[in-house]
């Protein structure tokens, strides 16, 4: 059976107090609406509709893409309003609401509820909660089958007790949609078209409401301030730290580590609190990551050490390698196997060959560092000339004298050797010294400047 979507997202989110609309805010660093609509993707329906109000320029500039159709709802006069602005674009078996703000439903919880749903049957996901203010409640008859849902607001002493709650979400046969739409109602206490009242309407017409329950009660949680956005994303976070431990990645703390992006990771990989994954990070067996790393799109190959206080983005480590405590690894920045790069260390778009190091004060950028060169502290490669980026070039076994700067465009044999403190301007040929600095003098018996007496 086909399938479309809408997701309601047209409402203020006023409780955000923000200037950016709802279902913008992130959760894992990436907007809620984009959750649902990942989720809703991967559950290839024809059409995905996105009900949009609120910020609706906003939204529709971040979130456009080939497979989104934006509906605007001028005026927010419900939820079955809401859905009704959608009507048109809808031609599948079946419909499936879901909510811009409810970030955390998961594909196989839908799954569940879409196999419920027929020409003759509705498919509704409720959650049991111990409070269920505010939520719609589920009415059913003594026989146990549903018969409506009462908003908070319209409900009963008797009904407020119900703690069957609705989570909003609905599979709906798409065939009856627009007639049940085109007879709602506003005459209720918050005088807007509810869709929950489909169900009494679809329960009049002999069709049976089938209910799924959400194992997870987060999975359902909307976030209406940012307090409840917070709790979204520590739970998101609990999660994703579950499944990596799953995987064989030892967390030294799990209430301590956060992922924005996706990590595909081998076993036995340790790493320890504070850690951040961003992007797409790779992480191979056997890795270790230390304490207050930053880590973005970047791939440590098998058995290498990221030390504590390290910020890599767009990096790789090869099998071995380490760095840190305190190095910045910048886009391009290829480790070999086993090459080292020690504390206060930055590379940008610069490749060190298998066993190199670069072990303490050094900027190393736009250069190819062959396999075992040494690179003494305090190294600067002088890349950018105040116009132009140019390439510094080491062959192998090189030994770069602490504190040399090596002025780009330049090249370096293999075997090359620099004294301390050299300004290399000139390229050096294979198994060279180059010293370019001022000669040491001694002045024999100076005498130091004294304190002139006032
Ligand atoms: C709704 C349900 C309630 C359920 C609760 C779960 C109705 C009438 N009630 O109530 O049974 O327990 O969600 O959270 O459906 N929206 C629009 N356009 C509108 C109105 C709402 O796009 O005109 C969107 C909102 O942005 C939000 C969602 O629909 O994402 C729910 O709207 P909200 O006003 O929060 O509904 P509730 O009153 O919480
Ligand atoms: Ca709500």
């Amino acid at each position: 059976m086909s399938l479309d979507i809408v997701i309601l997202a047209a409402g203020q989110g006023t409780r955000m107090r923000s200037s950016l609309p709802k279902v913008l805010h992130p959760v894992a660093g990436k907007a809620m609406l984009s959750h649902v609509l990942d989720c809703g993707r991967s559950l290839e329906p024809m059409s995905l509709q996105v009900v949009i109000g609120h910020g609706a320029e906003k939204v529709r500039e971040r979130l456009q893409g080939a497979d989104v159709n934006f509906v605007l709802q001028a005026e927010q006069l419900g939820t079955g309003h809401a859905v009704a602005q959608a009507l048109p674009h809808l031609s599948a078996d079946r419909v499936l609401i879901l909510y811009g703000d409810v970030p955390l439903i998961e594909r196989d919880t839908l799954d569940r509820l879409l196999a419920k749903v027929t020409d003759d049957r509705i498919a509704l996901l409720t959650v049991v909660l111990d409070d269920p203010t505010g939520y719609g409640r589920i009415v059913r008859d003594e026989s146990g089958s549903v018969q409506a849902i009462v908003e908070q607001k319209d409900a009963s002493e008797a009904q407020r007790a119900i703690r069957e709650g609705n989570t909003g979400i609905l599979a709906v046969p798409g065939k009856r949609l627009a007639e049940w739409l085109g007879r709602l109602s506003n005459n209720n206490a918050q005088g807007e078209y509810y869709l929950t009242d489909v169900i009494a309407m679809a329960v009049a017409d002999g069709l049976v409401v089938e209910t799924v329950q959400a194992l997870d009660p987060m999975e359902v949680l909307g976030a209406n301030d940012r307090f409840q956005l917070a709790q979204l994303e520590r739970h998101y976070q609990f999660r994703a730290a579950k499944r990596l431990m799953a995987q064989g990645v030892t967390l030294l703390d799990p209430a301590r580590f956060d992922v924005r992006g996706e990590v595909t990771v081998g076993r036995d990989v340790l790493i320890d609190v504070n850690v951040i994954l961003e992007g797409k990070v790779l992480i191979e067996d056997g890795v270790q990551i230390g304490p207050n790393c930053v880590i973005r799109d970047s791939v440590l190959r098998q058995g290498a050490i990221v030390k504590a206080n390290s910020h890599l983005e767009g990096a790789e480590l090869g099998e071995g390698a380490d760095c840190g405590p305190f190095a910045r690894l910048r886009p391009g920045a290829v480790l070999g196997a086993r090459a080292h790069v020690g504390n206060f260390v930055e590379l940008k778009n610069a490749r060190m060959g298998e066993g190199a190091k670069a072990g303490h004060l050094s900027y190393l950028g736009d250069a190819d560092i062959g396999a075992r060169t040494n690179i003494g502290a305090g190294t600067i490669t002088c890349n950018y000339d105040g116009a132009n980026k140019h390439r510094t070039v080491m062959g192998e076994d090189v030994f770069i004298g602490s504190n040399s700067a090596l002025v780009a465009p330049v090249t370096l044999g293999d075997r090359v050797t620099t004294g301390a403190g050299s300004t290399v301007t000139q390229d050096v040929p294979a198994d060279t010294l180059a010293v370019g600095r001022a000669r040491q003098r001694n002045i024999e018996g100076w005498a130091r400047p004294t304190k002139t007496k006032k």
